[in-house]
């Protein structure tokens, strides 16, 4: 489908006027809120992750009650047959933000026929607000942002997560973490997917791979980083799936190098593990 710039800026307006509704309401209820566990050990919840999403799904029903809406509390919401799908966090980063860490954003993608293609992220705690939709450029501030230039992994920060299965696979991540460690200038753990790749986008950081990711928590990420310059793929460069979980995006000089190295790494011996799996 050929979409007009007039019709995808004014999907971005929409975002951004849900995302700063959303951040308002993070921003209110910070550190008054009491924490849950959602089931894994770690996967916390809290009043205002579903405060959040109440005021962003608001917004976006009230100008597209057409479309269909995948959000992190409420699951699917609304048309389920539609073109127009938006992935939505209202609060990436809630482990962050139960223990006032101020590192968190509202993240809200949409992805026209499977194809990420407007994102806004927000970030309150710095009134940050990044945005992007495809063919428009990306912003932080309504200011143009590019990727890096850095060209080699020993020149680069990473960053990564760990999913809330960590405790349970071996797939977990930490070799991979103990890996780039050594290769490169270091890796941070931000703890909010969608703000990592809002700072690779804007060249603070040079490359973010993660595993057991969910399509609200990279659908505006991946907009972003792609229209700052940068690249995503699947951790093999292959085309990036929404819904594999994977994703590996940089500024694109490191890409190949990343993948490559992500493809030699196995996982940590039992024995180097704490005993938890
Ligand atoms: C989490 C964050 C974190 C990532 C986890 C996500 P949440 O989202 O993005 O950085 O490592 O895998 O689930 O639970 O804070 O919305
Ligand atoms: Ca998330
Ligand atoms: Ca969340």
């Amino acid at each position: 489908m050929m979409l007009s710039s007039d019709s995808l800026q004014s999907y971005l307006d929409i975002a951004t006027e849900a995302a700063l509704a959303g951040g308002a309401i993070l921003q209110a209820y910070a550190g008054k809120v009491e924490i849950h566990e959602k089931g894994r050990p770690g996967d916390l919840v809290t009043a205002a992750d579903k405060a959040a999403e109440a005021a962003i799904l608001k917004v976006i029903q009230r100008h597209f009650p057409d479309h269909a809406i995948l959000a992190e509390e409420s699951g699917q919401v609304g048309a389920d047959q539609s073109e127009f799908l938006w992935a939505i966090d209202p609060l990436d980063g809630t482990t962050n933000y139960a223990h006032q860490y101020p590192f968190f954003a509202c993240s809200i993608g949409l992805l026209i026929q499977g194809i990420p293609s407007v994102g806004v992220i927000f970030d309150p705690s710095r009134q940050d607000l990044f945005r992007a939709a495809r063919g428009l450029g990306a912003t932080c501030n309504r200011q143009p942002i590019q990727v890096s230039q850095t060209a080699t992994l020993s020149q680069s920060l990473l960053v990564t997560g760990f999913a809330y299965d960590r405790r349970e696979t071996p797939d977990n991540n930490y070799a991979e973490f103990c890996h780039f460690t050594h290769l490169t200038q270091g890796v941070r753990r931000g703890g909010a997917a969608s703000m990592d790749l809002a700072y690779v986008a804007c060249g603070k950081l040079d490359g973010f791979w993660e595993r057991g990711l969910s399509p609200w928590d990279m659908a505006a990420g991946v907009v972003i980083v792609e229209e700052a310059g940068g690249k995503v793929t699947a951790y093999d460069q292959g085309p990036f799936l929404i819904n594999s979980g994977r994703i590996l995006a940089t500024n694109g000089f490191i890409h190949a190098a990343l993948s490559q190295e992500l493809g030699r790494i196995q996982p940590l011996p039992k024995n180097c593990l704490p005993d938890l799996i």
